[in-house]
């Protein structure tokens, strides 16, 4: 890591890639870790020591210590679901309120944020996106409209500003025609969130950065969600509402360019998605299914199942492009540690014509073309070293360097802290 620079890391994928328990593992080497983007759809998970924790608002850094945790201004922030997981974090030892910070301008996501979500998804029908339903579209788009309430805002005169929030919430979801909601107890819930959020260290944010690495400080950003879900170069309109890519951390925590160091990029040795939205690589067959089982996945918040398929270079050429990707991670190589064999989507189809770059539309008439490997065939979970892979493997991952053009740095071959080969 260069001196005065920050580093990022972000997923390249549909998200879920794995990127809780990197920003775990890579916590030792910084003192600041912060959130830039996304809120409570995000669903992180860590384990070390036979414990697994999954953090939804607070940066994965929150385990090492000794370190800065921040919450940035691009984040929205729900204070009730914020105080649970605070709260849960307090209960099994982990002290947080002298190391969390959160910032000013981030967003609030209130509780008829949450209802409006449900009111568009249903109004959408059958072309709803299948959000996480955390009201995340609803409060971007406030911030973006200039309707927005501010985590400032609770400092002073907070309950007036409030109501005239709801008042207008409820007009539109009046207009929506939305009545199936009842948020008497969440309020009082998102309001006890309120004064508990007080507690904590609530501060300009991208001050705090700037004078952090003015003291030689280093700093990873956590994105959240991935590539593939960035509102302006994921598969719109299947995407979340912020910006998932490097930009968002300029953006989302107030550096500029000329400061973003190293770009990790974090991808799965497949593919998964959960949600609608097309996904070109998917698999509908018995290996889709043996990938879901095998890997175990389930959303982290939503517990819903998450589509899977085969790892797509074409949709990862483009996320390294956009992102300025430097050194590449890849998770959850165990997974298919059984399988005789193993592809890799290299170009796709587009109505009969082979193109290898990611094209506008990748709905409609999109075919991908595959390269076949033959698998490993080896147990990786208890391997400590790269010289101890099996050479089916190291053959793959040279492939894929080649492929995409950046060097994969770390190896991941389980979830645990501990199970991460640190390549030279
Ligand atoms: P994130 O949102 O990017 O932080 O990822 P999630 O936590 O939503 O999903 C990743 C899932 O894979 C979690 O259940 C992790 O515990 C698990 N995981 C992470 N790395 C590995 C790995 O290398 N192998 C296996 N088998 N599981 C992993
Ligand atoms: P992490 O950080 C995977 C998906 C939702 C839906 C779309 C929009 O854990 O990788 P939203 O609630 O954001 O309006 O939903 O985005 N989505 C995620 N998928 N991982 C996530 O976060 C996600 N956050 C949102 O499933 O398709
Ligand atoms: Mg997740």
């Amino acid at each position: 890591m260069e001196t005065g620079k920050v580093d990022v890391l972000l997923g390249l994928q549909w998200g879920d890639e794995g990127k809780g328990k990197v920003v775990d593992v890579l916590t030792p080497r910084y003192d600041v870790v912060a959130r830039f983007q996304g809120g409570p759809n995000a669903g992180h998970t860590l384990e070390f020591d036979g414990q697994k924790y999954v953090l939804r608002s607070i940066p994965s850094g929150i385990f090492q210590g000794g370190k800065v945790n921040i919450i940035g201004n691009g984040v929205v922030i729900a204070p009730d679901l914020f105080m649970e997981e605070a709260k849960d974090l307090e209960k099994s030892g982990h002290e947080l309120k002298t190391r969390l910070r959160i910032s000013k301008k981030a967003h609030l996501i209130m509780p008829t944020h949450r209802i409006l979500d449900r009111a568009y998804e249903a109004a959408k029908g059958k072309d709803k996106v299948g959000t996480t339903g955390k009201g995340i579209g609803p409060t971007y788009t406030d911030k973006v409209s200039r309707n927005g309430l501010r985590v400032g805002d609770i400092i002073d005169c907070f309950e007036e500003k409030y109501a005239a929030h709801k008042e207008r919430h409820l007009a539109m979801l009046k207009a929506l025609d939305f009545n199936d909601f009842d948020i008497s107890e969440t309020e009082k819930k998102w309001m006890e969130g309120i004064e508990y959020m007080k507690q904590f260290p609530l501060v300009d944010s991208e001050h705090e950065i700037h004078n952090l690495l003015r003291s030689g400080k280093s700093i990873l950003c956590e994105g959240a969600q991935g590539t593939m879900l960035d509102v302006d170069f994921g598969s719109y309109p299947f995407v979340t509402s912020s910006n998932t890519i490097c930009a968002g951390a300029c953006i989302g925590l107030g550096i500029g360019p000329n400061k973003i160091g190293d770009v990790y990029g974090i991808m799965k040795a497949y593919c998964t998605r959960v949600g609608a939205g097309p996904f070109p690589t998917e698999l509908f067959d018995e290996t889709g299914k043996s990938i879901r089982d095998l890997g175990h996945e389930y959303g982290a918040v939503t517990g819903r199942e998450r589509r899977c398929g085969w790892i797509d270079l074409v949709a990862l050429r483009y996320a390294i492009m956009i992102n300025g990707v430097t050194k590449l991670i890849m998770m959850k190589s165990d997974v298919l540690d059984s399988f005789d064999t193993i592809k890799a989507c290299v170009a796709y189809k587009q109505n009969g014509k082979v193109i290898d770059y990611f094209p506008y539309d990748i709905e409609h008439g999109i075919e991908p073309v595959y390269q076949e490997f033959k698998g490993w065939k080896t147990d990786m979970t208890k391997i400590t070293n790269e010289i101890q892979f099996p050479k089916a493997f190291t053959d793959y991952i040279a492939f894929l360097e080649r492929q995409l053009e950046t060097p994969i740095t770390i190896v991941s071959i389980g979830p645990d802290r501990e199970q991460t080969i640190i390549r030279n």
